[in-house]
């Protein structure tokens, strides 16, 4: 029997997640948005139930407004909420998006409880926080997607600047989905040889400052709404390193308890991706100033969890 792969929300980044799942053949997919949306995203399941002759896949994919038909569901993808407009921080979309986050983990913990949860909506820390608040899942059930992008743009920008391909660059960042983020070039190599043997110091700056307002720099140019393309395959990598047990090690909000010297809070860092869904944190040995960047990231996605915790109470 087919995986099924439930996308809730069918806007910008759901549609691609839908178009990825169905070119990589992950499963049948069910796309859930609000009755008011139903239409269009039956309108985008039947565009690619039409496309798969030409795309060479099988998938069975539907839209629907109904959480019955996201039962049996193997992986939950939630990009429910709203994106960022020109001028807006993440932060700014905390109010209206914790009241969908709220109804959705809702609806998922009644519907498909045993499913793999990742969370996309911003504020990305604070929601993944609330999400799991509310359905009380397992923390290896839930995982939010926002490292893994943020180190996909870090490894775009290296290799625009370097001119070396964006397959032989390994780093990671770490920390909340924001400004405080923690790019790690002391620890990124270009095939093998350290970052900081091959770049001087002003290209390195100039990438990790890039690297923190890429989001942004994305929204700018849009005017209106945010990235798409990159954050749905970030998702999509997560999603099939559970689907196929393929083990990757990838930067993800998980629920720290005591790792990094976190306790109590979702925050960027490397976890092992496994059948097992997030199976194991791997902990880095910082420097001083690495951990006092990681305290400051730490501080801010507190400081939206709080305002989560109040909005809740
Ligand atoms: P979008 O506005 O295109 O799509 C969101 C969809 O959610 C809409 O179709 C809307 O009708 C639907 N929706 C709203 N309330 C709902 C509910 N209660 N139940 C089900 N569906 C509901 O937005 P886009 O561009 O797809 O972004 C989605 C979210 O992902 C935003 O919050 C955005 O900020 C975030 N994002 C996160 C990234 C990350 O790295 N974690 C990267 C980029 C965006
Ligand atoms: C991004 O990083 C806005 O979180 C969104 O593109």
């Amino acid at each position: 029997m087919r995986k099924k792969i439930a996308l809730i929300g069918g806007g910008q980044i759901g549609q691609i997640l839908a178009m990825l799942a169905a070119q990589k053949e992950m499963g049948d997919i069910v796309v859930l948005d609000i009755p008011d949306y139903v239409n269009p995203v039956k309108g985008k399941a039947l565009d690619l139930m039409e496309m798969a002759p030409h795309g060479n896949y099988d998938a069975n994919i539907t839209g629907t407004s109904d959480y019955k038909d996201i039962q049996g569901s193997d992986v939950v993808i939630i990009t429910a909420g709203k994106p960022r407009q020109a001028g807006m921080t993440r932060e700014d979309l905390l109010s209206t998006n914790i009241k969908i986050i709220s109804a959705v983990a809702n609806g998922i913990k009644e519907n498909a409880p045993d499913a793999f949860c990742i969370v996309l909506t911003n504020p990305l820390d604070a929601m993944v926080y609330t999400f799991h608040k509310i359905t009380g899942f397992p923390k290896s059930q839930v995982i939010g997607m926002a490292g893994t992008l943020d180190t996909a743009r870090y490894r775009a920008f290296l290799s625009m600047e370097l001119g070396v391909s964006v397959a032989d660059i390994a780093g990671t960042v770490l920390g909340g989905h924001g400004p405080t983020m923690v790019p790690l070039p002391r620890l990124t190599t270009i095939g093998g040889v350290p970052l900081t043997e091959v770049a001087n110091q002003d290209l390195i700056d100039r990438v990790v400052e890039r690297t923190r307002k890429a989001g942004t720099e994305i929204v700018t140019l849009f005017g209106k709404g945010s990235a798409f393309f990159s954050p749905a395959w970030s998702a999509i990598v997560i999603a099939e390193s559970y689907l196929k047990d393929k083990r990757r090690v990838l930067p993800c909000a998980t629920l720290c308890e005591g790792e990094y010297g976190i306790n109590g809070l979702f925050i960027g860092v490397p976890c092992l991706i496994s059948a097992k869904g997030m199976e194991k944190i791997f902990e880095i040995k910082l420097t001083d100033e690495e951990k006092e960047r990681l305290g400051a990231t730490k501080a801010a996605v507190q400081k939206t969890v709080d305002e989560c915790d109040t909005f809740m109470s």
